[in-house]
């Protein structure tokens, strides 16, 4: 398989931890609705959204790298099973929405934080491809990571703090 540069292998993993942002949304999503919370369903459907359009345009971006879009996707699938197993290990049967949405403060602010490496490595590259997605998908995934922040401080703001968890 073709060899990457840095900036090519930070694109695979923006894109992979966009994948496995469609899977823990989707979990949280599950733990909402056995709360019935409707507002947190819709807000966690808007952000599997973006979720998947951020994948879409990674994956559309990788194929413009001549020779190396498959590199570039097997990057991607590394990264999406790394961030798939911290989920597993995180959350499981006892888990409850809150926890679900400290999750995803964890993933959501990683997923920044990676957009920022990718966004100073466009810069120094030069590549405005990458810096034009940069500037789509960073402000959107610091919303995200804003969301998860708000949202589990509400929730916590619901919880009784001497009831026995
Ligand atoms: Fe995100």
């Amino acid at each position: 398989m073709a060899d990457l540069t840095n900036l090519e292998s930070k694109l695979g993993e923006v894109a992979g931890l966009a994948m496995a942002a469609k899977t823990a949304t989707q979990k949280v999503m599950k733990l909402a609705r056995e709360d019935d919370n409707d507002m947190l369903v819709a807000l966690l459907e808007r952000m599997q959204e973006e979720a998947a359009e951020t994948e879409q345009r990674c994956t559309d971006l990788a194929g413009d790298f001549e020779g190396k879009k498959t590199a570039i996707l097997e990057e991607a699938r590394e990264t999406k099973e790394k961030a798939s197993r911290m989920l597993e290990i995180y959350l499981d049967e006892e888990s409850d929405v809150l926890d679900g949405f400290e999750f995803l403060t964890m993933a959501e602010a990683g997923e920044a934080g990676h957009w920022e490496v990718l966004e100073q490595m466009a810069r120094s590259a030069k590549a405005s491809q990458v810096e034009q997605l940069v500037s789509w998908a960073l402000p959107i995934q610091q919303r995200h990571f804003e969301t998860a922040r708000e949202t589990s401080a509400k929730l916590a703001s619901d919880e009784d703090p001497n009831e026995e968890s």
